[in-house]
């Protein structure tokens, strides 16, 4: 089978090193003794998604943030596409992976600058119960994004025949055959830089 290279080292690190500070900080959360440890998960959580925007203004190919780009109504239509069983299948991230993708970095910053702002109370903003309330919500809006976004992962892995968790860990996936390429237009330019 032929395959390709589509995540670089940067970027499976960084998911799995990400998982791990994640689940870190969902394991140390409810007890005080713990509390140093879960606010070092956090700060890597937080370092490890700065690291990630950065790297996807730098780099050209998949992991540049052009290659997937934020666009809800091509993640809904892709959606539609999977429910009519019409999908098609991407090689690097889908419309509606690439939507849930901003939204675990956007909600993990947020959790942990609440995080930082609840640790070290009336620091910056002098509101400890409004910024608990905002850190336990967006923690545990995370936490349901990930839930999704992992349901997403298998989903597609089933419907294309891929093994996309494989995939986050060598790096490579299996090129497409010329019947499974997207034919619409948002991946046009995307299609032509970096061939299937
Ligand atoms: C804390 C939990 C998780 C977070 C915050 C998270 C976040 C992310 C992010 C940000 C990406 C985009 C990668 C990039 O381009 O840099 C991604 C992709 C991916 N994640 Fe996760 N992830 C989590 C858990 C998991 C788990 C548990 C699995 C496996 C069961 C998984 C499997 C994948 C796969 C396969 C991709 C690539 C999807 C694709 O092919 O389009 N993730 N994840
Ligand atoms: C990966 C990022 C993080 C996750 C997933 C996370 C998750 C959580 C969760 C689930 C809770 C309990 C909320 C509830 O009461 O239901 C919590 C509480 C807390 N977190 Fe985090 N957190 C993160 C980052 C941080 C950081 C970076 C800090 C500090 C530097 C921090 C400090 C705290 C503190 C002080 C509490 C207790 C708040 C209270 O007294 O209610 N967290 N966190």
């Amino acid at each position: 089978m032929s395959t390709k290279y589509v995540w670089d080292r940067f970027v499976r690190l960084f998911h799995w090193s990400l998982v791990t500070a994640f689940a870190v900080a969902f394991v140390t959360y409810a007890s005080e003794w713990d509390r140093l440890l879960h606010a070092y998960a956090g700060y890597a959580a937080g370092l490890l998604i700065l690291a990630r925007i950065c790297w996807g203004n730098m780099r050209t190919g998949y992991a540049n943030f052009h290659a997937f780009p934020l666009h809800p109504i091509e993640a809904a239509r892709y959606i539609w596409q999977i429910l009519h069983g019409q999908s098609k299948r991407f090689i690097g991230h889908n419309p509606a992976g690439s939507l849930m993708i901003y939204a675990l970095l956007a909600d993990g910053l947020f959790t942990v600058l609440t995080g930082i702002l609840v640790y070290n109370d009336g620091w910056l903003i002098d509101r400890s119960e409004l910024l608990q309330t905002l850190h336990a919500w967006s923690s545990w809006t995370w936490l349901a994004l990930v839930g999704l976004h992992v349901a997403g992962v298998l989903i597609e892995s089933i419907l294309h025949h891929d093994n996309l968790i494989g995939a986050m860990i060598t790096g490579f996936k299996r090129r497409s055959k010329k019947s499974e390429l997207p034919d619409h237009m948002f991946h046009v330019k995307h299609r032509m830089r970096h061939r299937h």
